[in-house]
This record gives structure tokens, C-alpha cells and sequence, in this order.
């Protein structure tokens, strides 16, 4: 058994929060887009699974390039979506159901459609020229013009773009329109930290915040190590992860958010090493509350290439969560914990092979094994139904994304002829790309799934199984739904507070490729959650894997916790297909 470990408590650690993605959500006047008020009517819902904050992603004024983490005006709506004034109702909305309220932060790049950026390249000596980052050209041999590096931009090709007016380069991360801030410039920090406020004094509780861990780079901006020959492009990460000032960053970020007692979760690509999240997250470190981290999303990746055929085991997958889970609980960090966001396709669909006949039962068991675990749980908007990923028979023409588009711009044009590898890209879409996590909201079994209006077409298309009972009015009137389940998880891990919160975490049966198990103990309060992560029915044997015995039966993803009684009377209890049990145990 872990040694007990003092865990400072807190309102965020307890706390559950859910997602929305606005395009997506639900539309209120009919244009085909999610909007705010849309979002708004449907806060009692969100109260009802026993959620305690909503984060919001992006809904700023935006050229949408990358659906809103391009932004172009901080203060201001995207019009499709709503006002300030929307928001601030919103944000009302949820505090009058006892909800806390995040913003999006996204301040590693702008839209080049920010004032900023259309003043600092509009010359080199516009006094905001420094706010973005820019180099001059390298020339090879031959005097070609080459970018300052080779870094490799998330949506493709090189992280850098010419500009023609002022003869340099600018850094950007992501898509062309996102050029890259310039954070080691003062004013920069200054203007975030102005950000914050403003929407703290809104009312807002916190931002969740988005690849913060780029935010300071090398500032050498060398060229990263060469992984794949087949490319000029390569990872640079080493260079701008963690970089060299990003404690100093956060702390003054942290300087805000602690007056105002406030939520805060960063994304973190790339991280693994521990110590440094720690030196995030740890308690006293007084920077960000917690982290996303990206070993368990990326699992199913290539070795090159997020849409190149990948393999995954459940035992990597076990492995990676048990770091990060005795990492935090020693060291007095916290974890964020999720299967999903708006950049993954759909749990059921990745994590398990469930077919129609078993996909709600698997969809219970994610939400057994995530939301138990010792970590603040996220739930993504139509995960708490068992939203699925985009039909395999859906054509190109339906996917919107821009990872996924530029991705597929390019095979056509390097590999015009390969009919083979174009047929595996679009098998890999279907499995992994941002679009599967990006179809509206099923909200009932009417036209569009109840998320616009019956005769509008919605800017993505719905996923038809909202009229086979993957909608959420069916399901609230279900009281066997994967969303009545996922209340209930949410409920046990309050109602036994000590253990699921702030217990400490042990694998189980850690080499079974079948058996996701672990035990959360408080003093002499014992929990074991235990998965059968398969659609067969499997034999498992309690006493060889430490259980002296069952006190009680807490939860279930299959209807009643008296069968569950009977069958573990004997010595071998059996679990059927993606059985998942939540029983208190002797300590
Ligand atoms: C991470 C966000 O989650 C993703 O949607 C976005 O494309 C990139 N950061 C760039 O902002």
C-alpha cells in the first residue's frame, strides 16, 4: 500500500467539469452554429450530471481558421455565437445553479487578424513589431531562401512564413493565420495578464489554457533533431516545451489567479518528464492547479505521424495513467482526468471495440475507470451520452478541420497516384480525426438531432445514430443511460469523498491485457474499481489479486448491484462484456 501522503484539500480537486465545444453545442436562432444562449438552455441539464464548473472554449471573434484558437479580438464574441453580454448571462447562469464558469485561454499565438499582428507587420519598426516573433531568411548553398529553422508546424509544413512586405519570417505553431507571440517581450505579458482580468472581473472563475507550455522558447531557435528523413520539417519541441522561462510565466499568471481564487488546467504536449509538471503543479509552486497531458490520447498514433497507423496495449495504457496517478498523490500535485476534448475522436470508438450490441455498457465502463481515479474529471460535451465517432462511410467533403484537411491537401499532392496510402489516411480520419469529436450535439431523436432547427443544415453534419437512442432527451428519460451513469459516478466520487478524491491509487492485476482494476484507499476505507475492458465475458480471480473481501457494492454498469452480490459470492467472479464494478472492500 502507498504511504498515506497529506493531500491538501481543496474546492477544484472535488470538483467535475464539462466541456463545451460552441459550434457544436446547441443552436438557438436557427443558423446552422452553436451559440451562447443555445448553451444557456441547457445549464439545468448540465447541473443535473452533477457537473461543479463549465468551461468554455474559445468563443472570442475569430476568422475561425481554427475554430476559435485564432483569435482576433479578446474583448469581443465571435457574432455567431453571441455577445460579452451573452457571456456575462452565462456566466450568472452557472453561478446561480452553484457552477463556476472558465475561460479559453489562448495566448501562445493570435489571428494574424489581431490588431497586433496587423500592426507589427505592417513594418519592422512599428512598435509592435516585437510582439510576434521574427527572423530573418537562411540561404542554402544554392541561395534558396529557407526558413530560420526547420520546425515543423502542428497542421503541416514549415512552422514559418515568408512575408513578403518586411523580407522576414514569423513563427507560427500552428496554421499560418496563428502566428506565434512573442512572450519574452514585456508587453506581451502585460496584455495577457489584462486578459485575465478583464474576464475575471466578469465573473469568470478561471481559464483552462490553452498549449501553455509553449509559451517561452529557445530563444536560439535552433533546428530540431532529425526523425523522420523523409521530411525538411522536424519537431522542434525540444526547443519550445517547457522552454527556459515558463516558470517565470507561469508564476505570473498564478499571481492573478490566486487573488481571485480560481480554477486553472494548462495543456501541456510533448511533457513526460515529471519533475517539471511538478515544478507546475505542485501545491506550493503556486502556478496552475493542473495539467493535460497527452501519453493516453496519443497511444494510438504512428511512429511519425498522428494518422499513420498505430498500436496500443491496455497495459501502456494502465502504465501511463499509474505514473501520473502516484506522481501527483506523492508529491502533492493533482491530475486532470479525460478520455476526450475537442481534439479527440470519441472514447468508445478508440479505447474499445464495442459494436452497437455492447457500445452503452463500454461507454459506462470509460466513465467508471476515468471519473474514480484520483484527478479532477472532464466530461466533453455529448461524451456523457456515448457520442460516437463520424460514420466510416462519411466523404471528405464532410470533415472541416484543418489538422485533418492539410493533411490530406498534402498526401494529394506528394502522392497524387498512391491510391493505397490515401485509402489508409482515410481510414485513419475516420478513427482520429479532430472531426469526430466535433459533430453537434444529439439532443433527441428530431431532424439534425434536436441541434438546430429541422430544415436548417448544420455547418458539420449530425451523426444519424442520434434517432438510435444516442440523444440526450432518451437518455435523461432512461434511467439505465450511459448519462444517468455518468451522474452516478460523479455522485460516488462525492459521496465517498476521502476515498475517490483524495485516496491514494494502486494498479491491479497490473499484466492482464483484459482487467483495467485498481484499489483508492482513505485510513481504512478501501475501494476497488474493476474493468473488464473486453466484449467477452472473463473469469477473475479476487484473492490472488489482494481482495480479502466485499463490504458493499457501490456501482455497476450493468442494471443491478444484487447479481453482482451472487456472482461474487464464489471464488472466480465472473464479469460480462465491458462489466465495470465499484465495491468497497476490507482494507
Ligand atoms: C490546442 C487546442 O486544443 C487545439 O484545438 C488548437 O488547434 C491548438 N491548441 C492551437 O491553439
Amino acid at each position: 500500500m502507498t504511504k498515506s501522503a497529506p493531500q491538501h484539500r481543496a474546492w477544484w480537486k472535488e470538483s467535475s467539469v464539462y466541456q463545451i465545444w460552441p459550434a457544436s453545442f446547441k443552436d438557438s436562432n436557427d443558423d446552422g452554429i452553436g451559440d451562447i444562449p443555445g448553451i444557456i438552455s441547457k445549464l439545468d441539464y448540465i447541473k443535473n450530471l452533477g457537473i461543479d464548473i463549465v468551461w468554455l472554449c474559445p468563443s472570442y471573434k475569430s476568422p475561425q481558421v481554427d475554430m476559435g484558437y485564432d483569435i482576433a479580438d479578446y474583448y469581443t464574441i465571435a457574432e455567431e455565437y453571441g455577445t460579452v453580454a451573452d457571456v456575462e448571462k452565462l456566466i450568472q447562469g452557472c453561478h446561480d445553479r452553484g457552477m463556476k464558469f472558465l475561460m479559453d485561454l489562448v495566448v501562445n499565438h493570435t489571428s494574424d487578424q489581431h490588431e497586433w499582428f496587423q500592426q507589427s507587420r505592417s513594418s519592422r519598426d512599428n512598435e509592435f513589431r516585437n510582439w510576434y516573433i521574427w527572423k530573418p531568411a537562411r540561404y542554402d548553398e544554392e541561395g534558396n531562401r529557407r526558413p530560420p529553422n526547420n520546425w515543423v508546424s502542428h497542421f503541416q509544413g514549415s512552422a514559418w512564413e515568408w512575408d513578403e512586405l518586411t523580407q522576414e519570417y514569423y513563427l507560427h505553431l500552428y496554421a499560418t493565420e496563428q502566428p506565434d507571440l512573442n512572450w519574452e517581450h514585456a508587453p506581451v505579458r502585460k496584455a495577457v495578464h489584462e486578459i485575465m482580468r478583464f474576464w475575471l472581473d466578469k465573473g469568470a472563475n478561471g481559464f483552462r489554457m490553452d498549449v501553455i507550455n509553449f509559451i517561452s522558447k529557445d530563444q536560439r531557435f535552433p533546428d530540431g533533431p532529425i526523425k523522420d528523413a523523409r521530411t525538411p520539417w522536424q519537431w522542434g519541441d525540444k526547443y519550445y516545451a517547457n522552454g527556459p522561462r515558463l516558470h517565470e510565466y507561469l508564476r505570473g499568471l498564478g499571481e492573478i489567479l490566486a487573488e481571485y481564487d480560481t480554477f486553472s488546467v494548462g495543456e501541456m504536449p510533448f511533457v513526460k518528464d515529471t519533475e517539471e509538471v511538478l515544478r507546475a503543479v505542485r501545491y506550493d509552486r503556486k502556478e496552475i492547479n493542473m495539467i493535460f497531458n497527452f501519453e493516453h490520447v496519443d497511444i494510438d498514433h504512428g511512429v511519425y505521424d498522428k494518422f499513420e497507423p498505430g498500436s496500443w496495449k491496455l497495459t501502456d495504457l494502465k502504465a501511463f495513467f499509474e505514473n501520473w496517478q502516484k506522481v501527483m498523490y506523492e508529491n502533492d500535485g493533482w491530475n486532470a482526468l479525460y478520455w476526450e476534448n475537442h481534439d479527440q475522436p470519441r472514447s468508445v470508438d478508440r479505447y474499445t471495440r464495442a459494436g452497437e450490441e455492447d457500445r452503452v455498457v463500454a461507454s459506462k465502463m470509460l466513465a467508471t475507470v476515468l471519473g474514480l481515479k484520483a484527478g479532477s474529471p472532464f466530461v466533453y460535451q455529448g461524451q456523457e451520452i456515448g457520442m460516437g465517432n463520424v460514420p466510416r462511410g462519411w466523404g471528405m467533403e464532410e470533415y472541416k478541420d484543418i489538422d485533418c484537411l492539410n493533411h490530406w491537401k498534402r498526401l494529394l499532392e506528394h502522392r497524387p497516384n498512391d491510391r493505397e496510402a490515401q485509402k489508409i489516411a482515410r481510414e485513419e480520419y475516420q478513427k482520429k480525426s479532430r472531426d469526430n469529436g466535433r459533430t453537434p450535439v444529439q439532443w433527441s431523436a428530431a431532424p439534425n438531432g434536436g441541434f438546430t432547427g429541422p430544415n436548417v443544415k448544420p455547418w458539420m453534419s449530425v451523426n444519424p445514430d442520434y434517432a438510435r437512442g444516442v440523444n440526450a432527451e432518451a437518455q435523461v428519460n432512461d434511467p439505465n443511460s450511459t448519462y444517468h451513469y455518468w451522474a452516478a459516478v460523479l455522485a460516488l466520487r462525492k459521496r465517498y469523498l476521502d476515498i475517490f478524491v483524495y485516496g491514494s491509487y494502486e494498479l491491479v492485476d497490473r499484466d492482464s491485457q483484459a482487467i483495467f482494476a485498481y484499489t483508492r484507499q482513505y485510513e481504512d476505507q478501501k475501494a476497488l474499481v474493476l474493468a473488464n475492458w473486453t466484449g467477452g465475458t472473463l473469469e477473475w480471480d479476487p484473492s490472488s489479486n489482494g481482495v480479502k473481501g466485499v463490504k458493499d457494492v457501490l456501482l455497476n454498469t450493468y442494471d443491478s448491484t444484487r447479481d453482482v452480490q451472487d456472482r461474487f459470492a464464489s471464488a472466480q467472479w465472473s464479469l460480462r462484456p465491458y462489466e465495470a464494478v465499484v465495491l468497497l472492500i476490507e482494507a
